[in-house]
């Protein structure tokens, strides 16, 4: 059977593709990009309707239930780059950035003798350790649904996250720089360690959701890592954790710029978080009704 497929953005016919029952979204996509060279699958997203959900790889024209003559909108996604790429990029600039700020650079600071504070190594210790997890679970941890994702993501998140990394570690390792009493530090820093722990043992716990390979999605449960009992009171406690690290990395430093670091995170996660939960509820007739997005009780 023959099914049209339309760009979403002005209906004009793309290609025209012969396809059997058991074609599926992913088939169709070669054969559009057969057709089409500048159209690679990695940049085609298929909708039944023009303001449609994006149809997945694995759908079949059968399981569409479409016909001969039946349309398909496509859209073009724009150049991509790798998921893996991007959080290489995204996650070593601010390491590099604060790591470089901590040495004191002259065009900063000009010529200063102040000593560093020991709260100012704990920091730098602790934005490393943030940093090179991430870096490493992104190698060895993540199984991301998708390939790649749009190449202006690259420069948006970028600009986030080495600008607030400058900003941060300007104000941390600045040569007037007060630290709080050395008991703030420390449980400050237990608090800091504890939430990346917690984030480390809610992404191996969703990664062990997915068989290796697939795009598998399943209603996350806590495992026998008692880290991972947050699941029962919210969706994404990976986000949860991570704004605990902040919060805790704030009250460390004493320092108004982390604490805005922190805020501005918990917002785009709780923006997010929101987002998954809804998907949660829609996609499984089954997921636990208690459970809110972010913040347990509350958010
Ligand atoms: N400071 C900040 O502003 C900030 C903001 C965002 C993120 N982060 C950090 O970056 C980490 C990763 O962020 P993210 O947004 O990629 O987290 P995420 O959406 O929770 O995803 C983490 C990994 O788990 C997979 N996954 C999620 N739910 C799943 C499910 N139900 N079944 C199977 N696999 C599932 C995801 O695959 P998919 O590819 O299918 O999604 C992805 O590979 C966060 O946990 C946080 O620590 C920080």
């Amino acid at each position: 059977m023959e099914i049209e497929v339309l760009d979403s953005r002005n209906s004009k016919v793309v290609a025209k593709c012969n396809v059997k029952s058991t074609t599926t979204i992913k088939d169709l996509k070669t054969q559009v990009h057969s057709s089409n060279k500048k159209l690679h699958p990695h940049r085609q997203a298929f909708r039944l309707e023009v303001k449609g959900k994006m149809l997945k790889d694995s759908d079949t024209m059968e399981s569409l239930n479409l016909r001969s003559g039946s349309k398909l909108y496509i859209k073009d996604l724009g150049p991509q780059i790798g998921w893996s790429t991007v959080f290489l990029a995204e996650y070593a600039g601010p390491l590099l950035v604060y790591l470089w700020i901590y040495q004191r650079p002259w065009l900063f600071y000009g010529d200063s003798s102040a000593e560093i504070s020991q709260t100012a190594h704990i920091a730098a210790a602790c934005w490393t350790i943030h940093y090179a997890k991430r870096l490493l679970e992104t190698i060895f941890v993540h199984r991301f649904s998708h390939a790649t994702m749009p190449l202006r993501n690259l420069f948006k998140n970028c600009i986030y996250y080495w600008g607030f990394a400058a900003y941060v570690a300007y104000h941390v390792n600045h040569p007037q720089f007060t630290s709080p009493c050395m008991t703030q530090v420390y449980i400050a820093l237990g608090g800091f360690l504890i939430s990346e722990l917690g984030n480390l043992s809610i992404h191996i716990n969703l990664r062990n959701l997915r068989p290796p390979g697939t795009s598998i999605r399943k209603i996350p449960v806590a495992d026998a890592n008692p880290l991972t009992a947050l699941f029962n009171f919210v969706s994404c406690p990976n986000y949860t954790y991570e704004f605990l690290a902040w919060l805790s990395f704030s009250i460390l430093t004493q320092c108004l710029p982390a604490f805005v670091f922190a805020l501005a995170g918990v917002f785009q996660m709780a923006v997010w978080a929101l987002g998954k939960h809804r998907n949660y509820k829609k996609e499984f007739k089954d997921y636990p009704k208690c459970r809110k997005a972010i913040i347990p009780f509350i958010l």
